[in-house]
């Protein structure tokens, strides 16, 4: 993954951890309504795909047991990873376009209502995302993908020769010739793969996008509905469909596109379709970006509109990332596609231990202080979530005394340990398994492989019925805590 230049290696220091009764009094552990749906604690574990549904996007027990684990340890709210809302095949994620999909998820729901004595709140995260394809095989391209127009033979003064011809030309051309002879895309397309953007508006499968996406929200967020989550997460943050239309980079000239208020034009309208489409206890919100972190992209200043524009909508929560985008993503290798987190954006989104002068910690808590004042400052009461490298308890405590948010997202931390909030409120932080930031976590997710944690998917693997990777080497869930254990609870 890339990494910033400094090349300075941080160290996660989570501070002093408080008693039981200072944990008791904290503000973290204090309660919050999103809306119409109370959290016990201000504690979140945002959305993260394990890679374990189905290739058929089906809830499987390895899904159930990945987000029991979770609730387990009792966050005021779970969001299950990003959901595909369309019934397209879209490999192992998770799906919630029809009916069918209903009956794994409500299971998914009833583990987690289970698991953490009813206490812990689970919504559902709904992505849409457009095609991209792998990198292909040069040879392939000419000979297959690429599309030959007028402008391929103008260039190479082939207006008659038969197509054959002009693709064995053009597979010939040294590098340099071929940024000549193609378009900015085809380059692109040759080299990095093919990806549609929201701005691709001579495709009608993308130019009806603002036609299409409410409803097939709606339909979502119903499914989650019938399934009994608490509520839905509309995804408006990274690489996908919905970020790309907030984005200064799109200059749709439908209405859609160019100005900010075009841009939000969309995210509006899919949350006021699916907000008529549930019952008024049902939770709706959005995860979007506080500021892209790519050359031309949505600024904060963008968010901070956004953010009023959706508190004013009537949202019930708005979740902060940054960055995680496609434009500045490293080039994949041949048969590969592109992956949104490993260029200076996907390193905002997900910082690592080894960075800059300004850490891996809390990279999104200026952005965040300034866009919830905003909100604030329109009279808006609207919880914010904050999230990225936060793992320590005055850390967070810090960010809700500070007016940063409302709600504190721990994603990797509670990855690298679920039951970091059960421990914190026993005043038990000393057992704390503190996350190294390492991306270890990250980089399976990036090979659609199942996501584990280095700290604990060794340990204990001769334990009787627990689930294992395909190859038998790593532990799917992390060993359950005992709270007579001392030390890092049972991990490295
Ligand atoms: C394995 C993995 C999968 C993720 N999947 C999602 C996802 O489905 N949707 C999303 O909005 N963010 C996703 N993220 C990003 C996290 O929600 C979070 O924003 C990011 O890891 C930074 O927070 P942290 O420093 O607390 O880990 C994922 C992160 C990881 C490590
Ligand atoms: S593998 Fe574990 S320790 Fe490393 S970043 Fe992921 S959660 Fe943290």
């Amino acid at each position: 993954m890339w990494r910033p230049a400094e090349r300075i290696k941080w160290q996660p220091d989570p501070g002093v951890w408080p008693t039981r009764a200072e944990a008791a009094a904290s503000r973290l552990f204090a309660p919050i309504a999103l809306g119409p749906v109370g959290l016990a604690t201000r504690t979140w574990v945002p959305a993260m795909v394990p890679w374990r549904a189905t290739e058929d996007g089906f809830v499987t027990p390895e899904v159930i047991d990945w987000y029991a684990r979770f609730a387990a340890g009792r966050p005021g709210a779970i969001v299950v990873e990003a959901t595909g809302i369309r019934d397209i095949p879209s490999g192992p994620l998770l799906r919630i376009g029809d009916d069918r999909f209903v009956p794994g998820l409500r299971s998914l729901v009833e583990a987690v209502r289970e698991a953490s004595g009813g206490e812990t709140r689970v919504l559902i995260q709904l992505i849409d995302f457009l095609a991209i394809r792998r990198r292909p095989e040069p040879q392939r391209y000419f000979a297959q993908f690429l599309g030959i127009t007028p402008a391929h033979r103008a260039a190479l003064g082939m207006a008659e020769a038969p197509e054959a011809a002009v693709r064995a030309r053009l597979a010939a051309l040294d590098p340099a010739a071929l940024e000549v002879v193609l378009a900015p895309r085809e380059i692109e397309a040759l080299r990095k793969g093919h990806r549609e953007r929201v701005t691709d508006t001579h495709l009608a499968h993308v130019r009806d996008l603002p036609r299409v996406l409410p409803d097939l929200f709606a339909t979502a967020a119903r499914n989650a509905e019938a399934a009994g989550f608490d509520g839905v997460e509309l995804h408006y943050a990274h690489a996908y469909t919905m970020a790309s239309f907030l984005s200064a980079l799109n200059d749709r000239d439908d209405g859609y596109g160019g100005a900010r208020e075009n841009r939000v034009r969309l995210p509006l309208e899919v949350y006021a379709r699916v907000r008529r489409a549930v019952g008024a206890r049902f939770a709706v919100g959005c995860r979007y970006l506080s500021e892209d972190c790519i050359d031309g992209g949505a600024t904060v200043e963008d968010a901070v509109a956004f953010g009023v524009a959706f508190a004013r909508a009537g949202m019930d929560f708005l979740s902060l990332s940054r960055g995680g985008k496609f434009e500045d993503a490293k080039v994949p290798g041949v048969g590969e596609a592109a992956y949104p987190y490993t260029g200076p954006s996907g390193y905002e989104c997900m910082p690592q231990y080894i960075s800059d002068a300004t850490g891996p910690f809390g990279r999104n808590v200026p952005a965040a202080r300034r866009i919830r004042a905003a909100i604030r400052a329109a009279g808006l009461a609207t919880p914010v979530v904050v999230t990225g490298g936060m793992h320590g308890f005055a850390q967070a405590e810090g960010v809700l005394a500070d007016g940063t948010a409302d709600v504190v997202g721990f994603a990797r931390q509670s990855l690298a340990d679920p039951d970091w909030f059960v421990k914190v409120r026993r005043g038990r932080g000393d057992a704390v398994r503190v996350c190294e930031y390492t991306n270890y976590c990250e980089a399976l997710d990036q090979k659609h492989a199942q996501v584990t944690c280095k700290l604990w998917d060794r340990i204990a693997l001769d334990e009787p019925g627990i689930r294992k990777s395909a190859d038998g080497k790593r532990r799917l869930v992390a060993p359950a805590w005992r709270e007579d254990e001392t030390g890092a609870g049972g991990g490295s």
